[in-house]
């Protein structure tokens, strides 16, 4: 039996570096399956999704994942159109959508929502976004495209940039860029620098440095990691208009960075990347989407089939 067979998946930091490995190699099976094939893997069970936050990539990505491997979905993705908005609990909802389904997708405003959900969910359950605290699936399709896209974690410079407080894509792979042997270089304006909280942790397994600028970096890296800043989580609009256009990564700076850099984004942008960059060789995020389609395939199969 495969050891995520029923699991819930809430963090990055309760796999292993072997674990990681293992759903990279996997993936690539997947990839490789002939589609009647596939299509075999999840057919007659149903995957629910609870989106309490606006999503496009993160639900739609489950959704067409599912469908890649026979299985269907439904959910809630407007929380306006449910019960909820008559005052059904989280509980409740997670609850009665467990009940119809064989595994469960939740995203959610407040940190700690899936690590609640997945004790009351009769099902596994997979967080897709908790508050600022972690986007797990996210990030292990991150770490997947640099292994796809420059054949290797180990050795590289990583350089992320942008709002390093609120993001919480960052959390999720700075814990699983602790199981490599990396160099990365945090860069931020100074009040959206990561979280204290967060740092205990990362810093016994991860050297980094801060920093504000990344013409200072650019030359150096093998990954630029570009995030948007998180205007909804600001609780004051005045702080947001200070640091909002921090950083734009165009094709004037990226001609002092090395020929076989790569450009990420976890999406959406809101004008950190210019659309000019779009059509060139560095630009990885598109295909960021793609091999995320896959994974969650993959994650799919390894929750719901022994
Ligand atoms: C991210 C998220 O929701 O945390 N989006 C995504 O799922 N790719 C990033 C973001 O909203 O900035």
């Amino acid at each position: 039996m495969n050891e995520f067979f029923n699991k819930d998946i809430i963090s990055i930091r309760d796999l292993t570096k072997e674990n990681l490995e293992s759903i990279y190699d996997s993936t690539n099976k997947i990839i490789e399956m002939d589609s009647s094939e596939r299509r075999e893997i999840a057919r007659g069970k149903a995957l629910g999704y609870l989106f309490f936050e606006p999503s496009t990539r993160t639900r739609l990505s489950f959704q067409s994942a599912m469908a890649l491997i026979g299985g269907t979905s439904f959910g809630i993705a407007d929380v306006q159109s449910s019960s909820i908005q008559k005052g059904e609990s989280l509980a409740d909802t997670v609850k009665i959508m467990s009940g119809y389904t064989d595994a469960l997708v939740l995203r959610h405003t407040l940190d700690g929502s899936s690590r609640f959900a997945a004790e009351i969910s009769e099902k596994p359950l997979i967080n897709a976004g908790s508050g600022t605290e972690e986007h797990p699936t996210q990030a292990i399709q991150d770490l997947f495209t640099i292994k796809k896209e420059l054949k290797k974690i180990d050795g590289l410079k990583i350089g992320i940039v942008g709002d390093l407080k609120y993001g919480r894509t960052i959390y999720s792979l700075l814990y699983g860029l602790r199981n490599y042997d990396v160099n990365v270089h945090l860069i931020s304006p100074e009040s959206l620098k990561i979280r204290t909280d967060s740092t205990y942790d990362i810093k016994k397994e991860l050297s980094y440095t801060e920093s504000e600028s990344l013409d200072e970096y650019i030359e150096d890296i093998d990954v630029l990691y570009v995030t948007r800043v998180q205007k909804e989580r600001f609780p004051d609009m005045q702080e947001y208009q200070n640091v909002q256009g921090s950083y734009k990564v165009d094709s004037k700076l990226l001609e002092q960075s090395k020929d076989n850099l790569i450009l990420m984004h976890p999406f959406p942008r809101t004008g950190e990347i210019a659309s000019e960059l779009d059509s060139t060789d560095k630009a990885k995020y598109f295909n960021q989407i793609k091999y995320g389609k896959l994974l969650r395939a993959e994650l799919l199969r390894l929750v719901l089939t022994e």
